[in-house]
Parts: C-alpha cells; structure tokens; sequence
C-alpha cells in the first residue's frame, strides 16, 4: 500500500512518520513515534484506554486514523508531568490509590485533563458521567473519582 507522510506534533515533538493511509493513530503514537504510554485495549473504542488529547480534546485514538491527525497538537500521557513534577491528577491517582494494574490509568489520566481543562467547575454527577466513559477492570472507580476530584479541587485553587 501506498504510504502517506504525516506530521504528527505529539506533546510538542515532531515526528514525521510514513504511514499507510489505515494505520490507526494509537498504532502511530506507539509505533512509530515510540510513545507507549498510551495503551490499546479493545480497538474498537469501548475501553478508553487509548484516549489521547487532540488540540485539547480527548479522543480514542484507535478510532482515528494516523492521517487524520497530521499537523494537530497531540497530548499523551508522557507529555503531563513537567520539570520533574507530577500533573496533579498524576499525583492525585496516587495519594488516592486510583489505580491498581495500571492499564487503563493513561486513559484516565487524559480523559481527565481534556475535561478539567475545558470544564474546571463540572459538577460532580457529570464527572462521574464522563468518567464512566472508559473502562477499568480493577478499581471499582471509587478512588478513580476520588483522585479526579481531589485534582480538580488542586487545579481550580493553583
Ligand atoms: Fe481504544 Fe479501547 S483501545 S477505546
Ligand atoms: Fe487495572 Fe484500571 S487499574 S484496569
């Protein structure tokens, strides 16, 4: 198959990749950018696990083609810490044991931070509501919610 160059911006970096035109972005970001913190689950967008942040949007990258993303500002999980310091939601999940295997937490880490950035006053029902969006196997979702609340109380008070 024909091969399309594409530019994907991925927390700042270029990457100038070559891929074929159905090559999904999540296969993209790991692959071919080598940033696998974002984690492929189902494939077909039920889990959430591959949610990425595309010009401050989440979005479940194995939905998307690699093209589709060409010149776009792509956030992954790689990109939340800074200087050295966790993102507060980073350093929520922690505190409040949000996670237990750990696979789906980059998910939840960006579906988070795209919503928090938009929204920092959501209320509860709807943060519960958007959080249900993506799957974890593990924690009963209690500290999930707990950890996104803790950081969202962090972020609106910094
Ligand atoms: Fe994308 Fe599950 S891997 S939604
Ligand atoms: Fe294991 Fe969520 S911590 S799937």
């Amino acid at each position: 198959t024909k091969k399309t160059d594409v530019t994907l911006n991925i927390n700042g970096q270029t990457h100038n990749v070559s891929v074929e035109p159905r090559r999904t972005l999540a296969d993209a970001i790991r692959e071919d950018c080598g940033q696998t913190g974002t984690h492929i689950g189902c494939e077909h967008g039920v889990c959430g696990a591959c949610t990425v942040l595309i010009e401050g949007v989440p979005a479940r990258s194995c939905l998307m083609f690699a093209v589709q993303a060409d010149g776009k500002a792509i956030r992954t999980v790689e990109g939340l810490a800074e200087g050295g310091k966790l993102h507060p939601l980073q350093q929520a999940f922690m505190d409040c044991h949000g996670l237990q295997c750990g696979f789906c937490t980059p998910g939840f880490l960006m579906l988070a931070t795209g919503v928090l950035e938009r929204e920092p006053d959501i209320s509860d029902e709807d943060l519960v509501d958007v959080l249900s969006s993506n799957l974890c196997r593990c924690t009963g979702y209690q500290n999930i919610i707990k950890a996104v609340r803790m950081a969202a109380e962090q972020m609106r008070s910094s």
